[in-house]
C-alpha cells in the first residue's frame, strides 16, 4: 500500500555469544528479500563476529558523549568503526533499568547522528499509563524531547519503533490494530513538523513479533517493520519474520 522498505530489526539484548553470531552469518547472507532490510543489534562486544555479514549492524545503547573518562560506556564512533550503521537509542529497558529520561534519549539521539548512525530511536508507554488512556500524550512527550533538540528533520535520518513496554518479552503481543493505531498517531505526530519526512519515516512495531503474528502486523499501513527481542535468537525464525515483512 505504500513505498517504504520495511526494515526488520533483531534485539538480542544481553543474550547470544560469538558462536550465535556466527550462526547468524550463515542464516541471513545471502538472504536477499525483497523490499526488506534486516538489522540484527547484538551486544556490542559480539560485533567484530559480524565482519562478513552482509546486513545492517547495530548497537543497542550508546554514549552521550564522543569519548573521554566515561567507564564502561561505548561511543557513536566506536560503533561505527565496529560496523555499525544504526543504533538503539531509548529502548524501555534502559529507560527503567539505566534511568534514561527523555532528555538523555535526546542527547543520545544527538550524538548519534553527529556520527552518521541511524538512530532507532525506541518509544512506547508502559501498562500503567496504556490502561489509564493517556498514551498518546506519553508517546507524545518522547518524540518531542528529540524533536526539540535535534529538529523535526533529522527525522529524515532516523527510524522510530514503538515498543509498547506490556507486551515486550511478555508473549502479551498489541493487535495489529492496537499497532496501526499509535504508528499512524506517531506519524501524524511528525507531520505536523514535516509531512514529506513523516511519509518516508519507517516506524517499526517491537513486543512479542514471532513469525506467527509477524505478517498481520507488518502488512498494516503504518507499520514498516519490526524490532525482535527474543524471537531475534533464533536463527530460522528470525529470517521467518524477516520474511514475512516482504
Ligand atoms: O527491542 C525488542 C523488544 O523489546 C521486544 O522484545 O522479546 O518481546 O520480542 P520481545
Amino acid at each position: 500500500p505504500h513505498s517504504r522498505r520495511h526494515l526488520v530489526a533483531g534485539n538480542w539484548k544481553m543474550n547470544g555469544n560469538s558462536q550465535l553470531a556466527t550462526q547468524m552469518v550463515a542464516a541471513l547472507n545471502g538472504q536477499s528479500i525483497d523490499g526488506v532490510d534486516i538489522l540484527v543489534c547484538p551486544p556490542s562486544l559480539y560485533l567484530g563476529d559480524f565482519k562478513q555479514a552482509d546486513f545492517s549492524l547495530g548497537g543497542q545503547n550508546l554514549s552521550e558523549f564522543a569519548s573521554g573518562a566515561h567507564t564502561g560506556e561505548v561511543s557513536a564512533s566506536m560503533l561505527l568503526e565496529a560496523g555499525c550503521k544504526y543504533v538503539l537509542v531509548g529502548h524501555s529497558e534502559r529507560r527503567t533499568d539505566n534511568h534514561e529520561s527523555n532528555d538523555l534519549v535526546a542527547k543520545k539521539v544527538e550524538a548519534a547522528l553527529k556520527n552518521g548512525l541511524i538512530p532507532v530511536l525506541c518509544v512506547g508507554e508502559p501498562e500503567s499509563i496504556r490502561e489509564d488512556g493517556t498514551y498518546f500524550d506519553f508517546i507524545s512527550a518522547q518524540l518531542d524531547a528529540v524533536i526539540e533538540l535535534v529538529g523535526i528533520a533529522q527525522f529524515a535520518h532516523m527510524v522510530v519503533a514503538y515498543e509498547p513496554v506490556w507486551a515486550i518479552g511478555t508473549g502479551k503481543t498489541a493487535s495489529p490494530e492496537q499497532a496501526q493505531e499509535v504508528h499512524k498517531f506517531i506519524r501524524d505526530h511528525i507531520a505536523k513538523g514535516d509531512t514529506d519526512i513523516s511519509q518516508k519515516l519507517q516506524i517499526l512495531y517491537g513486543g512479542s513479533v514471532k513469525s506467527a503474528n509477524a505478517k498481520e502486523l507488518f502488512s498494516q499501513p503504518d507499520v514498516d517493520g519490526g524490532l525482535i527481542g527474543g524471537a531475534s535468537l533464533d536463527p530460522q525464525e528470525f529470517l521467518n519474520i524477516c520474511q514475512a515483512a516482504k
